[in-house]
């Protein structure tokens, strides 16, 4: 390379350099003298927000979007997109620019494909649109006054999918203009999608989630402007980072929201799950935390899984086309957006006669599913007469037959769900398929006559097999606890549907499996807890099981045994009368409010038993999932802490299997303020030097550094009050600015939640950080000790 080469090559790179910095530095402005085209964006004045062509995913087309600036947030995430259904192959020879008063998006042949689309009357002169550090892009004529006139169009009137805090989610009963959140039909396409977030359209103040803007499946239930929650999230009392509010007047209805502390970096987001989703960015693990989503259980979202779909909340993929069914769009469906659903592999014989080899469709039996959409039902007082309605009918789909009739539906299915086979709502559905989704296929055929024609002696050493594997089964699991493994006992199938009622008394379900009530003819009261998509084999399973049943503590939960049959799996524990501490503590209709006392004991059992965990016990185990819910009462209301070394049984991935915790809770440094704090139903009746100790110790434990946190000893140690000798490193403080005090804010990470400091022995199972923080001032609080 001569040096000429090289200098027009160093040349050039400073010029791209230079272009690059002048693209880093853009205005906030796209006015008559500015456009975007290709890699240029507009930044807003603080550098928060940042405009320009972006490209979902693997997809091809371009679009114009709106994401939080790199320096605030280093993953890409889109706020609002202009052009959703009307995207740009070429970005370059595309233009966002000013035309006759509009902020107009032009394609590559420079045909308008996105406008303003303000009528010239309102927009006499020229404009320019300017991106605000609350996310908004406004569009103003040019020369008039920001701070008194109001934009002639501003991008908050047109919200896409996501709700950024200043913006209003309502409807406007002058112009007849909906404000709702859509969302994305898939990952990789912004076009509206069928899940929306609105305002009730029929005037109450509670949030509704629809399905193709016409199904309701969500509601927050309704406003209190009291208590500043939505009735049926009571889980909104926990709620330091969103101050909500409702405006409605002659002329509009919405709610908009502020941050306590506008440091956080939080947006509300409406998923193309059908989900409503709480995210806020953790600037510690560069990672969006989901902090709060609705409807909790994903196959509560109305027909997720699209016509003949099946919706299973166990199976880590919510969705599954029923036999003799294939996805319509496969790269959706690989995307995670079912809902274009599945067809047929195979014609119907009532449809196509040539195609189904002549033989009548036949039905396939279903057990446990939920009741399709749209059933109708059929007067026929017979199984066999309900079957023939539905073969009759070339559109009748598929037919049930219950105590309660005939039922039979019409056309494609909807919003089916694959119960567990414990759930007294699954019925039997009969689903019309053609006869050839019915094999054995011929050369199966050969094979199983071969097999009948063969040697007698053969069979007859196989039927000798099979009676042996069956009473050596039948050996193991029969005499209800004779089978002991340690100090465990393994208990029959039989015995335990005996014992439940067969599973008719559900206590609750978790992110391992539902939990039943039963009674052991001895009539102690136990809980069942079947377990759900457990991958061991039985002698792994019977390893960790007996691992398990070695931990005992008074704050544990003491597994008593366990069944493994086939591929049942089922852990069998103490029952605990009174629930776990989130219903006692959360749900309003007890009319015992726990007491002071009561919960300081609580919360020191609840630290006894981890402490176990972690340091005492012979195989220290990660508990990964602490949280109220898995905090068990027993009669003197004393805590057992439930679910320990499930993670590991279960095997499987544990963000996948941890259920959320989601809740906030504030901590405040004036001392003297730390009744302020307490659950008000207290009446402030708490002793005051108990709550600041256990103040301190919630610092402590959410410290950033995992070095500068107390281990559960040293937790249990201060909390009983013994140690205030060897207290650990003063916690940084971290603080939210409310109205007139300064509080501390913390929350406990989703996903990765544990209870605090968490140790292993077990070097294969990684230790995740605990709790996370919000925000950091650099100011430090420091706690008087
Ligand atoms: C605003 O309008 C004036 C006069 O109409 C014009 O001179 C000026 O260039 C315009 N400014 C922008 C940013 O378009
Ligand atoms: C566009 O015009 C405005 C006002 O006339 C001026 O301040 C700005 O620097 C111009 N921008 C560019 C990129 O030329
Ligand atoms: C995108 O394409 C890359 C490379 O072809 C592939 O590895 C990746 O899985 C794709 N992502 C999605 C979401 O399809
Ligand atoms: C530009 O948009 C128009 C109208 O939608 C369309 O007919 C045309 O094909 C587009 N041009 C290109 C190059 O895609
Ligand atoms: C603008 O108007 C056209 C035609 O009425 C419509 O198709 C388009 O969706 C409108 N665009 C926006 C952004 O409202
Ligand atoms: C805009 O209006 C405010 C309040 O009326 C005034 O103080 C300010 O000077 C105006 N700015 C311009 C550029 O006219
Ligand atoms: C708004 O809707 C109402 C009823 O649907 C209708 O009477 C009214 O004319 C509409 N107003 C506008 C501005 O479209
Ligand atoms: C609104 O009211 C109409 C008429 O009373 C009713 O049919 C409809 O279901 C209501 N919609 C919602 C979302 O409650
Ligand atoms: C959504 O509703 C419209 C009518 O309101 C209907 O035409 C359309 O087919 C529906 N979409 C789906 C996916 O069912
Ligand atoms: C919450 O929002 C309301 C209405 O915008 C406001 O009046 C109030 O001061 C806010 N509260 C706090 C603590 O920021
Ligand atoms: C409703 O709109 C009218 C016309 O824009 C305005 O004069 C009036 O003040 C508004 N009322 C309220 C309560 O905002
Ligand atoms: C019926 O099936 C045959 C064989 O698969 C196919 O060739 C024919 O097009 C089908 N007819 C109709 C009406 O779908």
């Amino acid at each position: 390379m001569d040096a000429k080469t090289k200098q027009s090559l160093v040349l050039l790179l400073c010029l791209c350099l230079h272009l690059k910095t002048h693209v880093c530095l853009a205005a906030d402005t796209i006015a008559a003298n500015r456009s975007l085209s290709g890699d240029q964006t507009i930044v807003s004045a603080g550098k928060v927000f940042e405009l320009g062509f972006f490209k979902p995913g693997n997809s091809s087309n371009y679009y114009i979007g709106m994401w939080y600036s790199k320096q605030l947030v280093s993953l890409e995430t889109i706020v609002w997109v202009a052009n959703r259904e009307t995207p740009v192959s070429d970005r370059f020879s595309s233009v966002l620019r000013i035309s006759d008063g509009n902020l107009v998006l032009f394609n590559e042949s420079n045909t308008p494909i996105w406008s303003t689309n303000l009528t010239s009357t309102t927009t006499s002169g020229s404009a320019q649109a300017v991106l605000l550090d609350n996310g908004n892009l406004v569009l103003r004529a040019n020369g008039s006054n920001a701070s008194t006139s109001e934009p002639l169009w501003q991008s908050f009137d047109h919200p896409a999918h996501t709700w950024l805090p200043g913006a209003r989610i309502g409807f406007n009963t002058v112009t007849n203009q909906t404000l709702i959140l859509t969302s994305w039909k898939s990952s990789e396409d912004p076009a509206p999608g069928l899940f929306t977030l609105e305002l009730d359209p029929n005037g109450s103040n509670a949030y509704l989630i629809f399905w193709n803007r016409s199904r309701q499946y969500w509601s927050s239930g309704a406003w209190d402007e009291k208590s500043r929650i939505f009735s049926w999230v009571p889980e909104m009392r926990l709620n330091y980072i969103y101050n909500f509010s409702y405006v409605t007047n002659k002329n509009e209805s919405y709610f908009t929201y502020s941050l306590y502390n506008p440091k956080t970096i939080s947006r509300f987001v409406m998923h193309t799950s059908g989900q409503i989703q709480q995210l806020t960015w953790l600037e510690i693990s560069s990672q969006w935390n989901l902090f709060w989503n609705q409807p909790r259980k994903q196959c509560e979202v109305y027909d997720l899984c699209g016509a003949f779909g099946s919706c299973n909340e166990v199976s880590p993929v919510s969705c599954n086309c029923l036999t003799g069914f294939e996805p319509k769009l496969q790269r959706d469906w690989n995307l995670q957006a079912y809902s274009g659903g599945c067809k047929r592999k195979t014609p119907l014989h009532c449809e196509n006669a040539t195609s189904a080899d002549g033989k009548q469709d036949q039905f396939l039996k279903m057990a446990t599913m939920s009741s399709p959409a749209n059933e109708q039902s059929v007067k026929v007082e017979t199984f066999a007469g309900c079957e023939s309605i539905c073969l009759n009918n070339c559109s009748c789909t598929a037919y049930a037959y219950n105590s309660s009739g005939c039922s039979i539906w019409i056309g494609e299915l909807f919003n089916l769900q694959q119960l567990t086979s414990s759930d007294s709502q699954g019925i039997t559905l009969y689903l019309r398929l053609a006869a050839s989704e019915f094999k054995s296929p011929k050369s199966n055929k050969g094979l199983i006559v071969g097999v009948v024609a063969g040697s007698a002696a053969g069979i007859a050493i196989l039927l000798g097999l099979i009676v042996v594997v069956i009473l050596r089964q039948r050996k193991r699991v029969t005499g209800m606890g004779k089978a002991v493994e340690g100090s465990l006992v393994a208990f029959g199938y039989r015995d335990l549907q005996d014992a439940t009622k067969n599973f008719s008394e559900k206590l609750g379900g978790g992110g391992f499996g539902s939990v039943f009530k039963g009674t052991l003819p001895d009539s102690s009261v136990i809980a069942v807890k079947k377990l759900e998509s457990v991958s061991q084999g039985e002698k792994q399973f019977r390893t960790e099981v007996s691992t398990i049943g070695t931990i005992q503590h008074v704050n544990l939960v003491r597994l008593r045994g366990f069944c493994s049959e086939g591929t049942k799996r089922m852990l069998v524990y103490d029952y605990m009368p009174n629930g776990s501490l989130d219903s006692q503590l959360f749900h309003d209709m007890r009319p015992n409010v726990l007491d002071w006392k009561t919960r300081y004991q609580i919360a020191l059992g609840t630290a006894r038993g981890l402490a176990y965990l972690h340091e005492k016990c012979r195989d220290c185990i990660i508990h990964c999932d602490i949280k109220p819910e898995n905090i068990l009462l027993d009669t003197e209301l004393g805590p057992k802490v439930a679910d320990f070394g499930l993670a590991k049984l279960v095997g499987r991935e544990f963000s996948s299997v941890l259920t959320t915790m989601r809740g906030t809770s504030q901590i405040s440094t004036a001392e003297t303020d730390v009744l302020s704090l307490l659950d008000p139903r207290l009446d402030g009746n708490a002793d005051v030097q108990e709550l600041t100790r256990i103040c301190r110790v919630a610092c402590w434990c959410v410290q950033d550094d995992e070095a500068h946190r107390p281990s559960m000893g040293q937790v249990v140690q201060i909390l009983e009050g013994v140690s205030d000798v060897n207290l650990p490193p003063i916690p940084r403080s971290l603080h939210v600015l409310g109205d007139d005090q300064e509080h501390i804010i913390f929350f406990t990470e989703s996903s990765s939640s544990q209870s605090s400091h968490q140790r292993s022995n077990n070097n294969s199972t990684k230790s995740t950080t605990s709790s996370t923080i919000s925000k950091r001032y650099e100011e430090e609080h420091p706690i008087n000790t």
